[in-house]
């Protein structure tokens, strides 16, 4: 049964970032938003590095949504080639650095360069093990469940044989486990379309800091914050307290 923090160890192994507040960051600046996402670009190649130190195995990030393609075109297409610049600028670092890549989304509807990125991304990084980045693009949490429940029709599964581990395992991220800590910048309380099935049991945590001011200090904070929850996963408190004159 799992128990809580104070038995378990207090640093999570996964946390998902919801990484909100790059245009409010370029507004307040009087820039036009690309520059907030290029600043938000930057904030997490930083913060990669203070997950990873302080002994976080997974990380998966919120990059674009399915629900993003409602706006601009211009910025729309300023995403993309961000990606396409962060790739060619960063990828061979981050490789060095032992961090090991995964996209995680709906691949259809993004053009063949940037999947080409994603692939080339993912092929150098394979033998990573230091920490587990996940990047979830063109990604909604229920177009997730969607491709699971396509995916096991699809391996011949009959309805008796769907169960939540068949459906577990052909998620998106069927490679780690649950989030621990789900963390959203920016001061929007809203989880937006993001792991709605693996973060049932996730704790949730949101900062008023737009993403691109993220840092050292604040994943600090996020993680002390984790380390005082009581998870209990539905069951009692763990250790139960001790009776008064017992
Ligand atoms: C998050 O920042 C990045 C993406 C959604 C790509 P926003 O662009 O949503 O920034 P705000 O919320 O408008 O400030
Ligand atoms: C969520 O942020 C998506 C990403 C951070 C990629 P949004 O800015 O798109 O979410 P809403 O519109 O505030 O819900
Ligand atoms: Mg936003």
């Amino acid at each position: 049964m799992p128990v809580s923090n104070a038995v378990q160890g207090a640093v999570p192994r996964h946390v998902a970032i919801v990484m909100d507040g790059n245009g409010r960051w370029a507004n307040k600046r009087f820039m036009p938003r690309f520059f907030g996402h290029e600043q938000g670009m930057e904030t997490l190649l930083r913060v990669i590095d203070t997950f990873a130190d302080r002994g976080v195995e997974y990380l998966t990030v919120f990059a674009f949504s399915s629900e993003n393609w409602k706006r601009p075109g211009e910025e729309v297409s300023g995403l993309m080639n961000l990606v396409l610049i962060g790739v060619s600028k960063y990828l061979r670092k981050l490789a060095a650095e032992g961090v090991r890549i995964r996209i995680v989304g709906d691949r259809c509807g993004v053009s063949d360069k940037l999947r080409a990125a994603w692939d080339e991304a993912e092929r150098l990084t394979a033998r990573n093990t230091r920490i587990n980045l996940s990047v979830a693009f063109n990604y909604g949490g229920r177009w997730d469940v969607v491709q699971a429940c396509r995916r096991a029709v699809a391996d011949g599964l009959q309805p008796e044989q769907i169960d939540e581990q068949a459906l577990a395992r052909r998620m998106a991220l069927a490679f780690a486990p649950d989030p621990d800590l789900f963390i959203r910048t920016g001061g929007e309380m809203r989880v937006s379309n993001f792991l709605l099935w693996q973060t049932a049991y996730a704790e949730l945590y949101f900062s008023d800091c737009l993403w691109p001011d993220f840092g050292a200090t604040e994943i600090d904070a996020a993680l002390a914050a984790y380390a005082r929850r009581d998870r209990r996963f539905g069951g009692v408190r763990h250790p139960e307290p001790v009776p008064q004159g017992a």
